[in-house]
Parts: C-alpha cells; sequence; structure tokens
C-alpha cells in the first residue's frame, strides 16, 4: 500500500496499490486530476509538484523526459499519469492546473 498526500487539498490522502500510476490513484480515491490528453504522455495538465518523496516514483518515461528537456517539467515535477507510485510522497497540485470544481486549501 503507498500513499501520496495532497498538501493544497487539505492533506487528501490517497492510497492504493504501489506501481499504479499517480493519476490512477487518484482517479480510484475519487480525486479528479486534469488529464487532457487522457493520461497518454501527450500533454502537461496532469502535472504534478513533488514536496517530498521523489524517490518513491519511477524513474522518468520517454515522454516525461522530453519535456524535461525543453523546459516545460521542472526538476521537481512530474505528470501523474506516467509516474508510477511506489512508496509514499506529498504533492501540490500546480495553479495552472487546478479545477474550477475542485476545492484547494493553497
Ligand atoms: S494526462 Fe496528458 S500527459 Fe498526463
Amino acid at each position: 500500500m503507498v500513499k501520496i498526500v495532497i498538501e493544497n487539498m487539505a492533506q487528501k490522502e490517497v492510497t492504493g496499490k504501489a506501481g499504479s500510476s499517480a493519476l490512477r490513484l487518484m482517479h480510484e480515491n475519487y480525486i479528479d486530476w486534469m488529464h487532457a490528453c487522457g493520461g497518454k504522455g501527450r500533454c502537461t495538465t496532469c502535472k504534478m509538484i513533488l514536496i517530498s518523496g521523489a524517490d518513491a516514483l519511477s524513474a522518468l518515461t520517454e515522454a516525461e523526459s522530453r519535456y524535461r528537456l525543453a523546459g516545460e517539467l521542472a526538476h521537481n515535477e512530474r505528470l501523474a499519469c506516467q509516474a508510477k507510485v511506489l512508496g509514499n510522497c506529498t504533492i501540490r497540485t500546480p495553479e495552472a492546473y487546478k479545477l474550477p470544481h475542485q476545492t484547494y486549501s493553497g
């Protein structure tokens, strides 16, 4: 069992099976998270900001490496549809990708 804490959703805890993508875990926990391309690694709207636990995520995928090289994915950012969660981590929703109907605590 792994856990993602979403800092700016009032420390909401998302739990699930190790090895699932962060996006999948959010959906399994009924959390809405932007994912414009449907989780195919072709946009960056599912971006999450890592606060802690970078080691708890799988290595960058090819898609993420491409965005990183292009300067569209900072060193502390991952794509929720690409990063598999292998341990516990804390993240934030980026300002630009907050959903209008979702409540945020910061
Ligand atoms: S949903 Fe488009 S890259 Fe993740």
